[in-house]
């Protein structure tokens, strides 16, 4: 089936192909016009249709979104085959808008990179099977994508970043603190032990019905509690960061929520309102969340700086911090995580807000990475299935744990 034939007009504007084909002609070698390498990202793992091409230097060609955000909204959460079926209806005209944003045509890809795992079946199943078409109709190599793998190495897009680094994956699927030591050699230092951060955030959004509330309709459930807090006191509400006994890097948030459920319903009680109105107390409410998430969030990273320090994990003089995911566009927690990084003498780097949250620019970055590290690249594609669940890296966690490392208690004044 041809799934790109009928756009196929629209990659051939002069003005790059002419430029490439020019300095090809400088760097001939057999079988390689192009002086870089070309790579096409697709990522469909969740609710976000992306796509995007990025040459070997970095350099995003073209990208293009379809974000399922506003539908999840309403129907309060993210029903898959729903989100399977805005996949199936966006793909092609995602992948179309850029390779032609790109002026890139599909045969001078060096090659397509699809997340593969972890994410949600239905969604993983539209991307890969779009993939493995286009690359059997262009005779492409495939190179399968961890979408926390492709989190991890944006800040190497955007950033000049060497290799080790702490990172902290923190967004409405995902939370983990892992050791990046390369291209594909991760070491897990902790992750949640029931639910990620922004799923809680979007929890409690949806519990305090913000949808209703006329500045935060349109906002996701995270977004909407950093907007609410702003307008709120934080010191109205008395919520204790989880987990503070265990001297590990494990993160909980499951707890909490219930805690914040609980002390909803008894302000509705008070109020004397419905379930599914707004509470006058939102904001406070939304400003005691935000604090505690953040603070929760902070130590266990505190401690897991301090472990990779003890081990000689990170670089002496520069050891490195990089925060991305959704969650990590909330300032406020950027803001904590700083205090953890001027008290140990690391920095701080995150990825813009648009690379921070999915995207298919990371997806295109990892197969740039990978193809540069010969690592993943697949010529034939038989067999390849997705994984909805799958591990990043060796967990060493249970010795993060072992270790107890004791962190020293920060002033959070944010
Ligand atoms: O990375 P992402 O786009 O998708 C995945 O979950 O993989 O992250 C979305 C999550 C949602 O839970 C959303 O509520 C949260 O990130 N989020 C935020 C903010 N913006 C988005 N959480 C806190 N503060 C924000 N400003
Ligand atoms: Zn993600």
């Amino acid at each position: 089936m041809l799934i790109l034939n009928k756009t196929a007009g629209v990659f051939f504007k002069p003005s790059r192909r002419k430029i490439y084909a020019f300095l090809g002609s400088f760097h001939f070698h057999p079988g390689k016009l192009f002086l870089h390498k070309l790579v096409l990202g697709i990522e469909t793992s969740c609710d976000d249709t992306a796509a995007a091409v990025v040459d070997e230097a970095g350099n995003v060609l073209g990208e293009a979104i379809h974000s399922q955000t506003e539908v999840h909204l309403k129907t309060g959460g993210i029903i898959p085959p729903v989100a399977q079926q805005l996949h199936r209806e966006n793909i092609q005209r995602i992948v179309q808008e850029a390779l032609s944003a790109s002026e890139v045509s599909p045969s001078e890809l060096s090659a397509v990179a699809t997340t593969i795992k972890p994410g949600l079946a239905l969604s993983l199943g539209v991307g890969l099977s779009f993939s493995l078409q286009l690359v059997d109709q262009f005779k492409k190599p495939f190179i399968p994508i961890h979408h926390m793998e492709a989190h991890a190495l944006t800040i190497r897009l955007t950033n000049k970043v060497e290799f080790p680094f702490l990172v902290l994956l923190i967004s409405g699927g995902h939370c983990l603190l892992a050791l990046v030591r390369g291209v594909s050699d991760f070491l897990l230092l902790g992750k949640s032990l029931d639910i990620a951060p922004g799923d809680m955030l979007d929890k409690v959004a949806r519990r305090l019905s913000l949808i209703k509330h006329p500045e935060c309709s349109t906002m996701s459930g995270g977004k909407a509690i950093e907007h609410l807090a702003k307008q709120g006191n934080r010191l109205h509400f008395d919520f204790q960061p989880p987990m503070q006994r265990a001297k590990n890097c494990d993160f909980s948030f499951s707890g909490l929520q219930h805690v914040i459920d609980k002390m909803i319903m008894q302000k509705e009680k008070e109020e004397g309102i419905e379930q599914g109105q707004v509470l006058s107390s939102a904001a406070d409410i939304a400003a005691a969340v935000q604090h505690t998430v953040a603070c929760h969030i902070a130590k266990r990273t505190h401690r897991a700086l301090l472990f990779c320090k003890q081990r000689g994990f990170l670089h002496q003089s520069n050891a490195v911090l990089v925060v991305s995911g959704g969650v990590a566009s909330n300032l406020y927690i950027r803001k904590a995580l700083e205090i953890v990084t001027n008290a140990t003498q690391c920095t701080l780097l995150c990825p813009p807000p648009r690379l921070c949250t999915d995207n298919g620019v990371m997806i295109a970055w990892n197969g740039v990475e990978r193809l540069r590290a010969g690592l993943g690249i697949l010529h034939n594609t038989e067999g390849i299935r997705y994984e909805p669940k799958c591990p990043l890296g060796v967990d060493i966690s249970k010795e993060v744990g072992e270790a107890a490392i004791k962190v020293p208690r920060l002033k959070m004044k944010i």
